[in-house]
């Protein structure tokens, strides 16, 4: 199929310009102005609309396990509404179980690949380092996979400063990225055992027993270690003015650092964890204050940021409660099992179909970011960073027609009706928005049009990653 997206504005991470893009089967193969029309060429009008890559989000949980439940979205929900946000690609964590690398990988293929809907790849958890598990961290370039995940939290996670330094070392010289957690694992797990002990049960504790001076220092930490490992390092969800600082620090001091946040950790803060209905907001790290909000845009705006995530982890509020998804009653346990002990609440929160309409209107049409820096950070740095561009993440001849037409007049009071995630709320309920995708293309393929769904399972092709990717 060739079609011709015609009198868009091309907007990419460098640059805006009116002109066509001419799509042949998969790929992009022509972008300019006046473009000859092959004969049975398709036309997709798109004066007054911009014309972007499509979205990738570098941190998901699709279908994760967790304390004998599991996330409401699996790879097929999660990347339908991914899809209806505006993303065509996502990278989701393998989790460290029983077994080889290999074997987790491949237990989540077989979860994944029937049921996805966009493009994916995926990061590989590291939570025990032995030598077993040494020798097969560079084995992962076989699987595509060409970076790690390490934890400074969590009690079945987190691994020792040395290992986490080990695995560094061993990452870079495969070319690959480390990713870090970073919380105060140790202080935590006494807050938590004291905070139970005395009798607190509700949500706001989770995030009291999580101090952000443990984030602070933790991100300041994976720096130490990635420089004495001469490594290059990636701070995912941060979530706190402290960080910010850090990693700015860190980057001032040349060394190879960079950061995500998402957008939980842009609008809420400790209160809406003190609502009633505050397990809505529970995830790890902890939504934080005004204050870090404020200076996590900063880090956005001035480029101490490099990417905007989500971390999408969704759990039913009540699961107890059906919805109809795709016609059918769904019901999962939750977020009701941590009601009388916030450790119980299941930790995460939806966020991918959020993730590119929320940015654009806080973020372009606040004034904050230009369209240009919205692409840089949610499509072509995360292309950049993880080994997909140029294929993902750009618009140029030879890339993936993965691309968002996308209304910036567009109004509309948002949440469930639009998000499509597979659980019972959204944080962004009745928030007016300007800005949103109007038809999605995977690979030259309509995936989205409008309100219409028109991708399917198992259309999502799985990607093999570069290594020796640049430092942002
Ligand atoms: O609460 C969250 N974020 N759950 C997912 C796990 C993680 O640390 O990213
Ligand atoms: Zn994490
Ligand atoms: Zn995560």
């Amino acid at each position: 199929m060739t079609l011709i997206i015609k009198n868009g504005t091309i907007v990419t991470d460098t640059s805006s310009f009116e002109g066509d893009i001419l799509v042949d089967g998969e790929k992009i193969v022509q972008v300019g102005n006046f473009l000859t029309q092959p004969a049975g060429a398709q036309i997709v009008e798109a004066s007054g609309k911009l014309v972007l890559p499509g979205g990738i989000d570098a941190h998901t949980h699709f279908g994760l396990p967790m304390n004998g439940i599991v996330s409401s979205d699996d790879h097929y929900s999660g990347h339908k509404a991914a899809a209806f946000g505006g993303t065509t690609t996502a990278i989701d964590f393998v989790p460290h179980g029983s077994g080889s690398l290999s074997a987790n990988i491949d237990a989540w293929h077989a979860s994944a690949d029937a049921k996805a809907a966009i493009d994916f790849s995926f990061h590989m958890n590291i939570s025990r380092l032995n030598a077993k598990v040494a020798s097969q961290i560079p084995e992962l370039f076989k699987d595509g996979i060409t970076s790690v995940k390490v934890f400074m939290a969590y009690p079945n996670l987190r691994m020792s400063d040395g290992d986490i330094f080990k695995v560094m070392r061993i990452a870079r010289q495969a070319g690959m990225l480390t990713m870090l957690h970073a919380e105060g694992g140790d202080v935590i797990d006494i807050l938590v055992t004291e905070a139970l002990a005395d009798g607190h049960t509700s949500a706001e504790w989770h995030g009291l027993t999580r101090p952000a001076w443990g984030a602070v220092e933790a991100t300041l930490r994976g720096a130490m270690l990635a420089a004495q490992a001469d490594a290059p390092l990636y701070v995912v969800h941060m979530n706190t003015a402290g960080e910010v600082d850090q990693l700015q620090y860190a980057r001032q001091q040349g060394l190879q650092v960079m950061g995500e946040t998402c957008p939980q950790y842009l609008f809420f803060t400790q209160d809406d964890l003190g609502r009633p209905d505050g397990a809505k907001w529970v995830c790890s790290p902890p939504v934080r204050g005004k204050t870090d909000n404020a200076r996590l845009w900063q880090g956005l705006e001035q480029g101490i940021l490099q990417t905007f995530a989500t971390d999408h982890c969704p759990f039913f509020f009540d699961g107890t409660q059906p919805i109809i998804y795709e016609g059918k009653p769904v019901a999962l346990p939750g977020k009701e099992l941590g009601k009388d002990n916030f450790t119980k609440i299941p930790n995460g929160l939806p966020g991918v179909a959020d993730r590119l309409p929320i940015l654009w209107t806080f973020g372009v049409g606040a004034g904050r970011i230009t369209p240009n820096q919205f692409v840089a950070l949610t499509a072509a740095n995360p292309a950049k960073i993880f080994g997909l561009y140029p294929r993902k993440g750009s618009l140029t001849p030879g890339a993936d027609a993965d691309i968002a037409i996308w209304d910036p007049n567009r109004r509309l009071t948002y949440g469930t009706a639009y998000s499509h995630h597979r659980t019972d709320y959204n944080l962004y309920e009745g928030w007016e928005l300007q800005g949103y995708p109007e038809k999605v293309f995977l690979r030259g393929n309509l995936i989205v049009d409008g309100e219409h769904w028109a991708g399917r399972a198992g259309m999502g092709q799985y990607l093999f990653r570069n290594s020796n990717n640049p430092v942002l």
